[in-house]
């Protein structure tokens, strides 16, 4: 199974892969994270991009699609995968349907309020990435990771001058996905204001995971 979640930054992607990698051990590949692990380790990818991440703007198509046609080669991936995060522009999304035609896309639905507000609590673990909110999914102890322990932080690009940007940049250059994947028969809507069980149950039933 090929799937891609598509929506507005803070829609609640990351949370639901990571649910369904849990539930059906279908691999989560955000081109996000892969963008931020880069950055961490200080790779040429990494001090490439790192200014672009934290304005909120988006890595070069060309860029982009070359580490995601690179990380579906690994093993992980050979029975499916839901991309999270990519693509994100309409010269991603017809370069991939080319070289691997997905099964679905699925589009989070949510008001650009909503996430305002889930942008501005989430904490996200320092050393195994799981995603918290200081209200909606706070963890036991302020700011460690119930999981592993680690110090919980900020995304830099979650300051709110990043928030306004990138969703001006998702409407314009992201948004279009949404008439891409109706022309072909590929999109699945889902409410993405509800609670994470709610969004899970409303993906299964609408695709056979
Ligand atoms: P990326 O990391 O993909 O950021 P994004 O798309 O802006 O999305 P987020 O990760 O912010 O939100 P999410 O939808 O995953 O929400 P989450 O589950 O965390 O990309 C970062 C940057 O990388 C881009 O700006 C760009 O520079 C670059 N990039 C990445 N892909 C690229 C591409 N294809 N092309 C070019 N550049 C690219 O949830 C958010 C919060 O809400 C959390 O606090 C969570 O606890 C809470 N929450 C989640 N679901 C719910 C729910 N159902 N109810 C209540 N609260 C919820
Ligand atoms: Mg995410």
């Amino acid at each position: 199974m090929q799937l891609v979640f598509f929506g507005a930054p803070g829609a609640g992607k990351g949370t639901i892969a990571k649910k369904l990698f849990e539930k059906y051990k279908i691999p989560q590949i955000s081109t996000g994270d892969l963008f931020r692990a880069n950055i961490k380790n200080e790779t040429e990818l990494g001090k490439k991009v790192k200014s672009i991440l934290d304005n909120g703007q988006l890595v070069p198509d060309e860029v982009t699609i070359a580490m995601v046609n690179d990380r579906i080669k690994d093993d992980d991936c050979k029975n499916g995968y839901i991309l999270d995060g990519f693509p994100r522009t309409i010269v991603q999304a017809e370069a991939f349907e080319k070289t691997n035609p997905i099964d679905a896309a699925v589009y989070f639905d949510i008001t650009d309020d909503e996430v305002k507000g889930r942008l501005g609590g989430r904490r996200v673990c320092s050393g195994c990435g799981a995603i918290y909110h200081i209200k909606n999914n706070p963890p036991k102890q302020d700011g460690i990771c119930d999981k592993c322990g680690k110090e919980l932080l900020i995304r830099p690009d979650d300051a709110v001058e990043a928030i306004e940007k990138r969703l001006v940049v998702y409407h314009e250059q992201t948004e279009p996905l949404i008439g891409f994947y109706k022309n072909i028969n590929k999109m699945i809507t889902i409410d993405a204001s509800l609670a994470p069980e709610k969004v899970v149950e409303q993906i299964e039933k609408q695709i056979k995971l």
